[in-house]
């Protein structure tokens, strides 16, 4: 756990954008938690609606199966509909969206017409050769969504969750033909968002080869220094 805890309010959205495996959830997780506002994985939601076997879950599975990136059109109604829920008005943790240009650019539009509606863009840096063994030894409670990495942070009982003993799973795309291909749609699709954002200057590059909770550290340390911004 951090020694820093946040004193001022999110008060704006905060993008978290790295590839596969760079922490964006582990971090995601602990910073909106403590602002006290929402997390939203486009990830974690569409493996609800698979869990759940919905229309769009049934669409996203095989695609999500391959390590491809769902449709933009399928995204977009989905995060669309949930940042403009009122528990968004005060800020929000995106982990894992944007990830195309025009994913990026439609974000833009609905910003455009929030108050405080600029993000910060934390660009986690992390060595290529780390993320293979972060992804594989990961596994994630079916209860409550905590990480954990068998190499690196295990639970204290083996395949118990240590917050509320659920069972802890391996994701369906953390073998390691489809942490492959995702990699390369990363590379591939959301790369070029790094440029787009730092063009705009509103991207801060972290670096996220330390411990989890001095990553977290950091990332308190740029939103202090990134004051709330009207656009
Ligand atoms: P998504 O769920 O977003 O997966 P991802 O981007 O591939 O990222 P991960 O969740 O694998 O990694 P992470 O950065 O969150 O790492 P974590 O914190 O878990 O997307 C899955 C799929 O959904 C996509 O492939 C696509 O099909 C679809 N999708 C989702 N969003 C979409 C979009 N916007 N557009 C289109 N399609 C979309 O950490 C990983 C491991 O490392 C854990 O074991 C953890 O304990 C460990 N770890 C974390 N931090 C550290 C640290 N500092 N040091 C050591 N170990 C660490
Ligand atoms: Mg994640």
């Amino acid at each position: 756990m951090p020694d820093a805890v946040p004193v001022v309010a999110l008060g704006r959205p905060v993008i978290f954008l790295g590839p596969p495996g760079a922490g964006k959830g582990t971090q995601a997780r602990q910073v909106a938690q403590s602002y006290g506002v929402p997390h939203l994985s486009t990830g974690d939601m569409f493996r609800d609606h698979v869990g759940r076997g919905t229309p769009l879950g049934r669409r996203a599975k095989p695609i999500m199966e391959r390590g491809e990136l769902v449709p933009d059109d399928l995204v977009m109604s989905m995060v669309e509909e949930r940042i403009s829920r009122p528990d968004c008005a005060n800020g929000f943790v995106l982990d894992g969206f944007p990830r195309t240009l025009p994913q990026a650019r439609k974000l833009d539009e609905i910003l455009g017409t929030r108050p405080n509606g600029e993000p910060l863009v934390v660009h986690f840096v992390v060595d290529p050769a780390q993320l293979m063994r972060r992804l594989t030894g990961r596994r994630t409670c079916a209860v409550g969504g905590e990480i954990y990495n068998i190499h690196d942070h295990p639970p204290k009982v083996a395949g118990r969750c240590d917050h509320d003993g659920g069972e802890l799973m391996q994701r369906a795309d953390d073998r390691e033909e489809v942490i492959a291909e995702r990699m390369a749609a990363y590379e591939r699709q959301t790369r070029p968002l790094v440029d787009y954002y730092r063009g705009r200057g509103v991207l801060r590059d972290l670096d996220g080869m330390a411990a989890p909770a001095e990553v977290t550290r950091r990332i308190f340390g740029l939103l202090a220094a990134q004051p709330e911004k009207s656009r």
